[in-house]
């Protein structure tokens, strides 16, 4: 990567930053750039998110700064950390003094002192965030790197500046972090590194569910997600943070009929549905879609490997999974158990006769979801047989073309009974009870069936029609 002084110098020419740079040299202070800023420099990936590092107290820096930019700036003190942080328009810029830990061969704590700009880079996660611009005038915009990031960067390498076991100890969130990048950026994991995943892996327990979370989604997040579960499921964090999902491993062959590898399927699944959509709960639904399939997996002599009702366990499996991850149990939740349970509709639709009414109750089941629904449907078809592919993506685009057709014609997405219970129990002079139930179940279904058009006088004909069936008659007959 050949990258100018001049260029990097452009990149950090900004009012703010030579803001910090006047007062960091009023005070005599060396001061730096460092972490992911730097790094998404070389990455060509601009950011707003800048971590200052202070060769000195990084509070009295950040509060300076804050007095100069004036009004419109935030400045929050954590004392006990010894951080700051401003918030100024658009940006976001912690402020830090250098660190080093020392460890005393009597105590496992360590003693945390003001340390020296490597000290405090040798004690960052990896070598590609832990190179730093120099702040100060005299040498503004200096790459200072002694781990050779850079080169990590060009060979496209995650590894720590120390030895990882002890990176690791020092926040075990950097193992997940590890894989998060490598899914993110396409970097492999240096050979040293990802062994202490593995070797380290029970460490994870200490880290909380929401820090962890956070890391999941952005690798679930990722161009190609499967890169990170991958690496995950090897060094053994998967079976710690996801049982459900190694569960899914395995291809089971009895008497020559195998079923197929479902965690490899899955994970197919969700790179396929990655492509068409930056929804993450879209792509959550793609993770759980076959998430009961090892719960509910028999062997039937007649049919082979069956997983009965797998959508309907799996919609429940939902809120204990996302309860655990501390994910919203709100209506995203809502929407991936939808999507769980709903989600081999669309195929069998494709796999039957693909009739009017057929596309009418799934429009109805699904409502405002249907395209989330097709979307997931499509990305579940990963078989290799380019015959049963190209008949899949026939039919697909056949129930697309009906779904359209259906939903100007009958508008059921959002069904709203054309006649309600109210007029109902007005006509019959009928208190709320049984027979109003079955005539709006009938009415419905009537509608579905393509019996009658969704419109209020086909389903007030109908309906008086049933009533006599149940032996009741409109009071103005009476
Ligand atoms: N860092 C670290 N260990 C951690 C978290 C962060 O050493 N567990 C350091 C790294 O030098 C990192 C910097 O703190 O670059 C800033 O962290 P953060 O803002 O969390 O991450 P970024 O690297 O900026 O990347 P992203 O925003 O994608 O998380």
């Amino acid at each position: 990567m050949i990258i100018s002084q001049d260029e990097i110098q452009a990149y950090i020419d900004t009012p703010i930053l030579r803001l910090i740079s006047q007062t960091a040299d009023e005070m005599q202070m060396e001061c730096f750039i460092i972490g992911g800023y730097v790094r998404d420099f070389f990455l060509y990936r601009p950011s707003k998110d800048i971590d200052v590092v202070a060769i000195g107290k990084g509070t009295d820096l950040a509060e300076a700064v804050a007095r100069k930019l004036g009004r419109e700036t935030h400045l929050t003190l954590f004392k006990n950390f010894g951080t700051a942080q401003i918030k100024y328009r658009e940006y976001e810029i912690e402020f830090v003094g250098a660190r080093k830990e020392s460890y005393r061969s009597d105590s496992r704590k360590p003693i945390v002192e003001d340390g020296t700009l490597e000290d405090d880079q040798r004690r960052r996660d990896f070598t590609i965030n832990a190179m730093a611009f120099c702040l100060n005038k005299e040498r503004y915009g200096e790459l200072l790197d002694p781990f050779n990031g850079m080169q990590d960067l060009e060979d496209l390498i995650i590894r720590t500046p120390l030895d990882p076991d002890i990176t690791f100890s020092d926040d075990p969130l950097r193992m997940m972090r590890a894989i998060r990048f490598a899914t993110q950026l396409g970097f492999d994991i240096y050979p040293d590194t990802f062994d202490a995943i593995a070797r380290n892996r029970e460490r994870i327990g200490i880290v909380s569910t929401e820090r962890i979370t956070d890391e999941l989604n952005k690798i679930i997040l990722s161009p190609r997600p499967s890169v990170g579960f991958i690496l995950l499921e090897k060094t053994g964090l998967l079976e710690i943070l996801f049982p459900e999902l190694t569960a899914l491993k395995g291809a089971e062959t009895k008497e020559g009929i195998g079923h197929k590898d479902n965690f490899y399927h899955t994970l197919a699944v969700l790179d396929n549905i990655a492509r068409e959509t930056n929804d993450l709960w879209l792509r959550w639904a793609a993770l759980l879609h076959d998430i009961a399939k090892p719960v509910t997996k028999r062997w039937d002599p007649k049919l082979g490997w069956t997983f009965h009702n797998h959508n309907l366990i799996g919609e429940k499996m939902v809120p204990r999974i996302f309860g655990r991850m501390k994910l919203p149990q709100n209506e995203k939740m809502k929407l991936v158990q939808k999507l769980v349970s709903l989600h081999m509709r669309p195929m069998q639709l494709v796999e039957d006769e693909v009739t009017d009414s057929a596309v009418r109750r799934m429009l109805f089941d699904a409502g405002d979801h249907i395209d989330d629904l097709m979307t997931l449907c499509e990305a579940d078809i990963t078989s290799k047989n380019p015959v049963k592919v190209r008949r899949f993506v026939t039919n697909f685009r056949i129930v697309r073309r009906k779904l359209r057709e259906i939903e100007e014609k009958d508008r059921v997405r959002n069904f709203q009974p054309p006649v309600d219970g109210n007029e109902i129990m007005e006509v019959f002079g009928l208190p709320q009870g049984r027979e109003i139930g079955l005539l709006k179940a009938a009415i419905k279904e009537a509608i579905l069936d393509g019996v009658i058009p969704n419109e209020h006088d086909a389903a007030f004909a109908y309906m008086v029609e049933k009533a006599r069936e149940l032996g009741l008659k409109p009071i103005t007959d009476r």
